[in-house]
């Protein structure tokens, strides 16, 4: 979900609509906003889109100069106009906002039942809200000091905002779990869950961290612990910038970022893969490398795309040092008391730095000792803040709900940590030098893919829009860029498809092969490729139609494919950062044309900061 607060002297309205259309790709089932104006709380929320409630608002005015705004995705209860926020007090005098889960919402609620308090939505938002306002009823407490209260008595995860009627000149803002960032401008503030909405009016931020809450007024800001402790706050700089999270005449985020990758990875490699010297330069890990190659198992963790990326990080990671690696989601790592030991490094994975797992899986690494270390694209996140060291993507904001440009700077960065641990141990200085050079090239090449295929993909999804199910195979390096085709079409497309290692299909896939099939085959010239011509024939002689990404399209090949995109030859290792792109443009192709919302697809939110 997304939350957007504001404080100062301009009318809140605009600026809680625009900042809630720069959070929608958080969240989008329901939104809603509530201003604070002459003693009068003005509270207007709607089930859908921004745009749905900016049309609800019909002309009239949601006046003042205090506000918040949240954009949702629904956890507890439907998505609907009752369970949308902002959730106000029974009495009308404030109205709260709130990212992520309170747990022990059922037995707040019994007890607030008890004392008569009556329940509208099924939300464990609502439950907070009540709870604050008992505090303050029972306490006489000032509204800061009674939600500081509250807080207290609340477990589980909480990203939130507060205004009130009371008191027009005051913004109350807490995290616990959910991120949260303050806008520093002159004489005003903003609150959000993520920069997209604080960019355009200043690049001053202040991150919040778990357990702290903060008071704003027009005069100034306060930030203290939860348990009333007063802090005092560095000012961080933005790096984004407003061009950047905004679509540049592209019809979609997701077809903008997928266009935006050549300079995405040259971003991620800039300063840091240097053929000149022939050296991998990652600032971030400095002093950690010997840690790495001298670990006894580094396990990966991660979700989504990230996790795919992983997938890939091991195949890279492992040839590359000889270091055992292992894949874990982010998820089941930090349910199953994983058996980690001294020795074991742990890096994680995340696009966001903010999903609620992944960050789990930070803490577990963290709580048996094990040294763990993050690869995030968002600067300032909760889990590069908490890694004890990493390497950001530095391929801007990803605002497209379908991860595309983070998933290859993630295999960019794995790949160049990969040439680091290989430097002296299974590469030659030649051979290093080699890679390098290769690596360094791949940007172009990934421009070239783009230009020639993205036509050719278009209309490939003109023949297969109606498809119901889609198979993705591949081996070796591309077997996690097969999952990770599959989950593109899944996630944006509605349609089913499934990714598999190749030569897995004989157990099993292989019976639901038939002439309505699509099976799209990552047939790339490398040491798998008489192995993965086998399995082609195998789908043609079922009727199957398949599709190949080659790097070598010959005659052969093209007499068993329906069709057949080139793309350039690039060493083996490097392949998947070639491969997934006519996959994320094929997704993308049959999306639109199957009217779906691209960058918004149902029930899917950008980063998932519950568990
Ligand atoms: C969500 C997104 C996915 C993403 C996953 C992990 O499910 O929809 O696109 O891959 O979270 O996100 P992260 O920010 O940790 O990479």
């Amino acid at each position: 979900c997304g939350i957007v607060g504001y404080i100062g002297s301009q009318e809140a309205e605009e600026l809680l609509l625009t900042g809630l259309k720069r959070l929608e790709y958080r969240g989008y089932d329901s939104a809603g906003l509530a201003t604070v104006d002459d003693a009068a709380l003005h509270v207007q929320k709607q089930e859908g889109k921004v745009d749905d409630l900016r049309s609800s608002l019909n002309g009239a005015s949601v006046a003042g100069t205090t506000g918040i705004g949240h954009t949702r995705w629904a956890t507890h209860g439907a998505p609907n106009d009752v369970n949308a926020h902002p959730h106000v007090s029974s009495d009308g005098a404030f109205a709260l906002v709130h990212n992520g889960i309170i747990e022990n919402h059922g037995a707040i609620k019994e007890r607030l039942e008890e004392k008569g308090y009556a329940f509208q939505s099924e939300t464990d938002t609502e439950v907070l809200v009540k709870l604050i306002e008992e505090v303050k009823r029972a306490t006489d407490l000032s509204l800061p000091e009674a939600v500081r209260q509250a807080l207290t008595q609340v477990v589980g995860a909480y990203g939130i905002a507060v205004v009130s009627r009371e008191d027009p000149d005051l913004l109350i803002a807490a995290r616990n779990g959910s991120p949260l960032i303050l806008g520093v401008g002159d004489d005003e503030y903003f609150v959000g869950s993520d920069a997209a909405p604080l960019v355009e009016h200043t690049r001053q931020v202040v991150y919040l961290e778990d357990g702290e809450m903060a008071t704003l007024r027009h005069s100034g800001y306060e930030v203290t612990t939860i348990d009333n402790e007063p802090l005092k706050k560095e000012v961080h700089e933005l790096e984004w910038s407003l061009g950047e999270i905004e679509k540049g005449g592209y019809d979609h985020f997701m077809l903008k970022e997928i266009m935006e990758q050549p300079d995405a990875l040259e971003d991620a490699m800039r300063g840091r893969v240097r053929p000149e010297d022939n050296q991998i330069h990652l600032g971030g890990l400095h002093g950690h490398w010997d840690q790495l190659r001298e670990a006894d198992r580094i396990v990966i963790a991660a979700c989504g795309t990230s996790w795919h990326a992983g997938l890939v990080g091991e195949y890279l990671i492992e040839s590359a040092s000889r270091v055992p690696v292992e894949v874990e989601y982010a998820s089941e790592f930090r349910y199953r008391d994983p058996v980690l030991r001294e020795g074991d490094v742990v890096l994680v994975i995340s696009q966001s730095g903010e999903t609620a797992d992944t960050l789990a899986a930070v803490r577990e690494a963290h709580s048996k000792g094990i040294p763990c270390f993050g690869i995030c694209n968002v600067v300032g996140s909760t889990i590069a803040r908490e890694t004890d060291a990493g390497v950001y993507l530095h391929a801007g904001p990803e605002i497209g709900v379908a991860s595309t440009k983070a998933f290859t700077a993630q295999v960019t960065v794995l790949s160049m940590i990969a040439l680091k641990l290989a430097e002296g141990r299974t590469l030659s200085k030649a051979e290093l030098a080699d890679n390098i050079r290769a690596l360094a090239g791949v940007p172009d090449k990934v421009r070239r893919v783009l230009n020639a295929s993205n036509g050719a993909l278009q209309s490939m999804a003109h023949t297969y829009r109606y498809a119901s199910n889609f198979l993705y195979l591949g081996r070796g390096y591309n077997f996690p860029v097969a999952l990770e085709g599959a989950l593109k079409l899944k996630e944006i497309s509605y349609i089913h498809a499934e990714g598999y290692p190749a030569a897995e299909m004989k157990h099993g896939p292989i019976a639901l092969i038939d002439r309505s099939m699509p099976v799209v085959f990552m047939a790339m010239k490398d040491s798998t490729y008489d192995k993965v011509l086998s399995n082609i024939e195998e789908v043609a002689a079922r009727e199957g139609s398949v599709i190949a990404i080659t790097d070598d399209k010959d005659a052969e090949l093209e007499s068993l494919c329906e069709a057949v995109v080139e793309i350039p030859q690039t060493k083996e290792f490097l392949s998947p950062l070639l491969t997934v792109i006519p996959l994320q443009l094929l997704s993308y192709h049959i999306a639109v044309l199957r009217g779906c919302h691209v960058d918004q697809p149902r029930n899917l939110a950008k980063s998932v900061t519950v568990e």
